[in-house]
């Protein structure tokens, strides 16, 4: 019987449970696996992958080690992802969907990939990447859309060792440029443009300069609108060009477990990005687990992420995840408000999407100028709701709840970073509970916890994680090791890794695991319509532009993007503060780091909060911009500033700024 309309989750007190249906539906229904995966976590994860993932060589020698902060899971066990992805299915699903790709012009057809197609693009791929001198260990940066081409390149990279760095389109050409010179790869993977909002955006023709000035060797390009973009000779290559003839098959190389899978640069608390490794093994059995406890993902499901390829939730969720199951991925191409703000309740419709997977910024924007849309489609194929990159306010969520999934199905509300991998703290659909603006427990047989500054547990806190470790968590940052011990390892020392958010011990309980609530990020970085931005890159940015002396970025609570960048600057003397200057401002940002990146106010000030040795205190400004409490001007060298910053942006808080 289809599953079609169903009741997924029950309501009692004002929160939601697993209904019966989803009882005997989930994979998961049992609150002691909680207790039962903690009784010995390194069984517990080895079990899992054997049960999930296909090995060339299953025999590693330790599953795990932990040398704090460094740890190595099934090492020596031999293993590939693209071979798990895909060679495993071919003999019962080859004409199964692996991935159905809608264009956003509409009047385009879909394209879908069978497991059989998907499988052979990808080797040809393969192939053409080794004919280019690629090989294991070897970075190739991708500036990609959504198209199936990506998942194509990313796939066959997974294929022969070589690893992605696959960098966001809304990023600059200047900021693909810094990440290929970071990661050392002189391969680009570009296509000629895409469509976006019924607009096409150039790619190729943007990224030339960029490209001459990294020295790069080759750039595949794949032909998506028809731009003939220019081309250098013996350089740039249509993809179409080198598929052309070339060898069809190539065997999925069986890798070590601890080796580099991917690189997926993202942002810290300083100007560069840091490149976040992940390794081949313990990346994929996370991602196959969370896949299937999180999602309840079932193998004739068809999961619909909206999460771009250019971020961490893209790769586990919307490319691997899916395909590691067997399962069915829907990528679309464009913008949810083309051709109408019910483009993706269309295709939700049109796929039967048993999952939806995407971020509250995305439903807030849909929620104020769309409301009742959702209405006008028939949703009932969808069995979860997922929800992931800021913390989901309760408004959002019950529009979520009710409108999209009809009231019908559970909201996980997922919280994870590129950091981690794949999915580590919500509630599980067979489990629950599931509470307006409250993320869930950590996931079995994780231990998350909330310290205070002095390292002790407390209510409401810094979120951190001990141990026993998942094996997905990051390798380190590329090149960088003393950055990954500072940024993770310091602030409560090398056994207990900070996650930068803060968040609170709600008194929700399941399995004698509490349910944790998600604030926000305590430093220097900001969630910006859910893209992870660090204030420093914008900063430098800023300071690009002539007249400005000094620069301060934070974020600023803004209704639909949960933050935007809000500037601070101090002009040089003679300077005078104008509209042009404003201009200038967010063209450096756009050029240096990206439209993403998009100032969304300006504050022309004469001081910044600053402590004694001179460091910028952003914290006062942050408390400004949100109407809080500052606490302790005296903190700051010279508070007296803080009284014109106040009236410049309008503060309107609790405490008096004045007198000093
Ligand atoms: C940061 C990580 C995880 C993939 C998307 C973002 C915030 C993420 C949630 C959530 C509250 C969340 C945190 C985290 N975040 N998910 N469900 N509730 N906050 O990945 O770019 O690495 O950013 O996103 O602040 O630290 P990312």
């Amino acid at each position: 019987m289809s599953d079609k309309g169903k009741m997924w989750v029950t309501e009692k007190d004002g929160i939601y449970w697993p209904s019966e249906n989803m009882k005997k539906k989930a994979f998961i229904t049992n609150p002691d696996i909680f207790e039962e995966a903690k009784e010995n976590p390194v069984e517990f994860w080895a079990e899992r992958a054997r049960e999930l993932i296909d090995w060339f060589d299953s025999d590693w020698e330790r599953t795990n080690e932990w040398n704090p902060p460094f740890f190595k899971w099934f090492e020596g066990g031999k293993v590939n992802l693209s071979y798990n992805c895909l060679d495993r299915h071919i003999e019962d699903k080859g004409d199964k969907p692996a991935i159905i790709w809608e264009p956003e012009p509409t009047d385009e057809e879909k394209e879908v990939l069978t497991y059989t197609e998907l499988h052979k693009g990808v080797q040809k791929f393969a192939n053409v990447l080794k004919e280019l001198g690629v090989g294991k260990g070897d970075a190739v940066t991708f500036w990609m859309p959504m198209i199936p081409e990506t998942a194509m390149a990313a796939l066959a990279c997974q294929r022969i060792g070589a690893w992605h760095s696959i960098v966001y389109t809304a990023f600059s050409p200047e900021a693909v440029r810094k990440r290929m010179e970071d990661a050392g790869s002189d391969l680009l993977i570009t296509a000629d443009g895409f469509y976006r909002r019924g607009k096409v955006m150039e790619l190729k023709n943007n990224i030339n300069d960029a490209l001459d000035r990294v020295e790069a060797e080759n750039c595949i390009v794949v032909n998506r609108a028809d731009t003939e973009p220019t081309m250098v000779e013996g350089r740039d290559h249509f993809l179409s060009d080198l598929m052309d003839g070339v060898e069809e098959s190539c065997d999925a190389e069986p890798l070590d477990a601890e080796d580099i899978g991917f690189l997926l640069y993202t942002s810290g608390t300083t100007g560069k990005p840091k490149g976040i490794k992940h390794s081949v093994g313990g990346y994929l059995v996370q991602a196959a687990l969370s896949m299937k406890w999180v999602f309840d993902f079932h193998e004739d499901d068809v999961f619909y992420s909206t999460a771009d390829i250019g971020w961490i939730t893209g790769h586990t969720y919307t490319l691997y995840g899916p395909l590691i199951h067997g399962g069915t991925t829907v990528w679309y191409e464009g913008s949810p408000d083309y051709p109408d703000l019910d483009r993706w309740w269309n295709i939700i419709e049109k796929y039967g999407a048993t999952q939806f997977y995407t971020a509250p910024t995305a439903l807030r924007m849909l929620i104020k100028h769309g409301r009742d849309l959702p209405e006008k489609h028939d949703l009932s194929s969808l069995r979860i709701l997922g929800s992931v990159g800021e913390p989901i306010d309760p408004e959002t969520w019950n529009w979520y709840f009710k409108k999209v999934g009809g009231g019908r199905c559970p909201i996980v509300d997922t919280y994870w970073q590129t950091e981690t991998g794949g999915i580590l703290l919500t509630s599980l659909p067979g489990l629950g509970p599931f509470v307006p603006g409250v993320a869930g427990t950590p996931l079995p047989p994780m231990n998350y916890d909330i310290l205070d500054i002095d390292g002790n547990p407390t209510e409401k806190g810094a979120v951190v994680i001990k141990e026993p470790f998942s094996p997905g968590m990051l390798r380190g940052v590329y090149k960088n090791p003393d950055k990954y011990k500072e940024e993770y390892w310091s602030r409560y020392g090398e056994e207990i890794y900070f996650t930068g958010d803060e968040g609170i011990k709600t008194e929700h309980e399941i399995g004698g695991q509490k349910l944790f609530k998600i604030l926000g990020r305590m430093d220097d970085v900001m969630e910006v319509a859910g893209h992870r931005l660090g204030t420093a890159e914008i900063e430098d940015a800023v300071q690009e532009v002539e007249e400005v002396a000094e620069a301060a970025v934070v974020g600023k609570p803004h209704d639909v993007k949960g933050q935007v960048p809000a500037v601070f600057t101090i002009l040089i003397d003679g300077a005078e503060p104008s509209e042009d200057l404003k201009g200038d401002i967010v063209r450096s940002v756009r050029r240096e780091v990206g439209p993403v990146a998009s100032p969304g106010e300006i504050y022309f000030v004469s001081r910044l909060p600053e402590t004694e040795s001179g460091k910028v205190i952003r914290r006062f400004l942050r408390a400004l911009l949100k109407d809080e409490e500052l606490g302790d001007m005296r903190t700051a060298n010279n508070p007296e500033c803080l009284e014109e910053i106040a009236d410049i942006v309008g503060y309107n808080g609790p405490q008096d700024v004045s007198g000093y």
